[in-house]
């Protein structure tokens, strides 16, 4: 009698046939586009597999087909290094920028000969990064980008994706690792569904297939993974060790091997021998863009051959083998419901259109920016038209114009306010300026905006105070301006909606936090004089030792300093002239918010640089102009050749005879990354 405990060999064979017959199908249908079976009886092989699974456990293997079924919670992303980094591309956006990045290939790989061109080109799929890893053609790991050196482990929610082969497709044999990276999308049509769904359901609408596929993927339900349809596409590969496999030689060599172990790779990818062919080829995607199913924001060169990309290697951002040519914004047609008058920090009046929702470039756009009153009238904007929407890059989207054709009988020519649409009180226009002003200096739009500017990231960068307080704070009149917010007790805090004993003590905190830390430069742009940015109040903190030096500065003086011309020392001028502004300042002193500028002692402690004089030699990852107004930052001051006195050289890649000239007189030197790293320390945000 057969031992009852142990599966029969016939056993073994009929789940292994289930499962090779379901990953056949699961590819024809889901990659190849084909099916041969109808869906009931690829669901009978499925539920035969799963109950034979289930009855027989030891039967089971990491990449049965019936994983893909998700189920259950993850207990949290766990986080794991890449073992190589996943790096991210640059782009360009026109062919001229195409051919000098093309000339910079070719000057980089001089010292190895002739640059061998020919390229593969793909489309640029809009999704969330993603590495899977197979160890000897088994699916052991997925993780997301995450900051391209650390991920998120996302192997459960990878599995549930139906074009992730769970074991590498083909006979073998398979490399002892392959790093398979690409990209997991939701097409267009999904997109649309979940949001469709969401909106039936109250549930929040998603900005843009990349997010919502970069959500859905780190759900830690898997099963809601599953439902949501992602796909993957392998556009390339990470760390490998082929071990019996022959190594690819190009990029279409390896698309190829790619796709025989079961891969979707992106749609129309194509080998393209020379610049010109590339170009009609990026065209030729561009005129196709829509009738894709997954959203496209570009196409991807990059370098046929793969040894030849080896030797050019990276530089400290993106690959210097790969490109992205992105396409320039796309435009959509859609109805303008109303038009609404915002008020702003300096009481300037923008109108905003409030559009019919609608999807641009994946992302679901409701408002845009109308800019100015003229722009309205010359253009001929009325409320009820079809208007043309663009969006550019993250830019906010803006209205370009009307459908004259499709306009109705009843609208009428836009009648822009004449007071303002929160005080009431009279708007003003200045000569030769567009914009209509609200001048009432208590106008509540105008201090709940400047207290919001006061606050936010621009300002003092108080962490913990969003509008939402900022809002309440102005309303129930406890603050009518930013000095107000030093004075506030936890029982203010504690009057508010939502707010609890611990939320109120974090406030508090932060607020006395910026009290002691604000520096004389933050302050300064907090104040929100008009024309004054950072970079501009940076260079009237190094000048005046503290804002009372500076309400004396004259304008003759004040544009001696660098960037300073007579519109911004006026501006400056007129901050200080008027009484509000100078009471405002007082207030400031008595409740203990006056930085001063800093010693040169505590500076050198602050940028470790200061005074010091600096050198950039080799490729750097920015423009030397950039890395050199950072070191400015820190206090150093930018020179241009090796000497004696010379405080620290930075060398990049493939350094010149700089960096030898400076080891000889035993100059103090660092790498880029050791630079970046200095300026994160000081808190330069890069
Ligand atoms: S190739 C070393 N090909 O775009 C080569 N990337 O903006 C690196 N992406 O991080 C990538 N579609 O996630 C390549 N067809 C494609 C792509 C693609 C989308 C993503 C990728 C990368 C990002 C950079």
């Amino acid at each position: 009698m057969p031992d009852s405990s142990e599966p029969s060999p016939a056993l073994r064979e009929r789940v292994q046939f289930l499962r090779e017959t379901i990953d056949h199908h699961n590819y024809a249908y889901h990659v190849l586009n084909a099916p041969e079976i109808d869906d009931a009886t690829f669901d009978a092989l499925f539920r035969e597999l799963k109950s034979l699974e289930e009855q027989w456990p030891e039967l089971k293997t990491p990449w049965s087909p019936t994983l893909r079924i998700g189920g259950g919670l993850l207990p949290g992303l766990a986080k794991q290094a890449h073992r190589s980094r996943m790096y991210s591309l640059d782009n360009v956006f026109s062919y001229e920028e195409w051919d000098a990045f093309l000339d910079k290939m070719r000057r980089a790989f001089a010292d190895n000969g002739a640059l061998p061109e020919g390229f593969w080109c793909d489309p640029k799929l809009d999704g969330l990064a993603v590495e899977l890893v197979y160890e000897d053609g088994i699916l052991t790991t997925a993780l997301t980008r995450g900051d391209g050196e650390v991920g998120e482990v996302v192997t459960e929610g990878a599995r549930t994706i139906r074009t992730v082969p769970l074991r590498l497709m083909g006979k073998g044999p398979f490399p002892a690792y392959l790093a398979v990276r690409g990209e997991t999308i939701l097409t267009k049509e999904d997109f649309a569904r979940i949001n469709e769904e969401n909106r039936a359901r109250g549930k929040k609408i998603l900005a843009n297939p990349r997010n919502a596929a970069a959500g859905t993927l780190r759900l830690l339900d898997t099963s809601a993974v599953r439902a949501k349809n992602l796909r993957f596409f392998a556009y390339g590969i990470g760390e490998a060790d082929y071990k019996d496999v022959q190594p690819p030689e190009t990029y279409a060599d390896l698309m190829a091997l790619l796709q025989g172990y079961g891969f979707e790779t992106p749609p129309r990818g194509s080998f393209c021998p020379t610049s010109k062919d590339v170009k009609n080829y990026a065209e030729s995607v561009r005129e196709m863009r829509e009738s894709f199913a997954m959203e496209i924001d570009g196409c991807v060169v990059k370098l046929n051959n793969l040894s030849a990309a080896k030797a050019l290697g990276y530089t400290a951002r993106a690959p210097r083998f790969a490109v992205a040519i992105k396409y320039p914004a796309q435009a959509v047609e859609t109805r303008l419901l109303a038009i609404e008058i915002q008020v702003g920090r300096t009481g300037v009046l923008t109108p905003v259109a409030i559009l019919e929702p609608v999807a641009i470039q994946g992302a679901m756009v409701s408002r845009a920016t109308l800019h100015n009153s003229e722009e309205i009238a010359e253009r001929d904007i009325r409320v009820g038209d079809y208007v043309t929407v663009r969006r550019a890059g993250d830019v906010i989207p803006e209205v370009i114009g009307p459908n004259r054709d499709k306009r109705g009988p009843d609208t009428k020519p836009f009648e822009f306010p004449k007071t303002c649409p929160v005080c009431g009180e009279p708007v003003f226009r200045e000569k030769d300026e567009v914009a209509f002003r609200c001048e009432n200096v208590s106008c509540p739009a105008i201090r709940e905006r400047s207290i919001e500017y006061f606050v936010s990231k621009a300002g003092l960068d108080i962490t913990g105070f969003g509008e939402k307080w900022v809002e309440q704070l102005v309303a129930s009149g406890r603050v009518t301006q930013p000095a107000d917010l030093f004075s506030l007790t936890i029982d203010d805090f504690l009057s508010f909606k939502h707010m609890g004993p611990l939320l109120a003590r974090k406030c508090l905190d932060a607020l006395a936090r910026a009290k002691s830390e604000a520096t004389l430069e933050r302050f300064i742009t907090a104040l929100g004089i008009r024309h004054v940015g950072l970079g501009t109040a940076r260079a009237l903190a190094k000048k005046y030792s503290d804002v009372d030096a500076l309400a004396e500065a004259t304008e003759a003086e004040l544009t001696e300093i660098p960037d300073v011309g007579p519109i911004v020392a006026a501006s400056i001028r007129n901050f200080f002239a008027l009484k509000t502004n100078r009471d405002l300042l007082s207030r400031f002193k008595e409740c203990g918010l006056w930085p001063v500028r800093k010693t040169e002692e505590k500076e050198a402690q602050a940028g470790g640089l200061s005074g010091k004089t600096i050198l950039f030699t080799g490729a750097l990852s920015m423009k030397r102009k950039l890395a050199e107004q950072y070191a400015e930052q820190l206090g150093a001051i930018p020179v241009s050749a090796v000497s004696r006195s010379l405080g620290l050289l930075v060398v990049g890649e493939k350094p010149g005879s700089k960096l030898a000239k400076a080891r000889a007189l035993g100059i103090q030197t660092c790498t880029e990354e050791e630079f970046l790293a200095m300026l994160r320390e000081s808190g330069i945000a890069l």
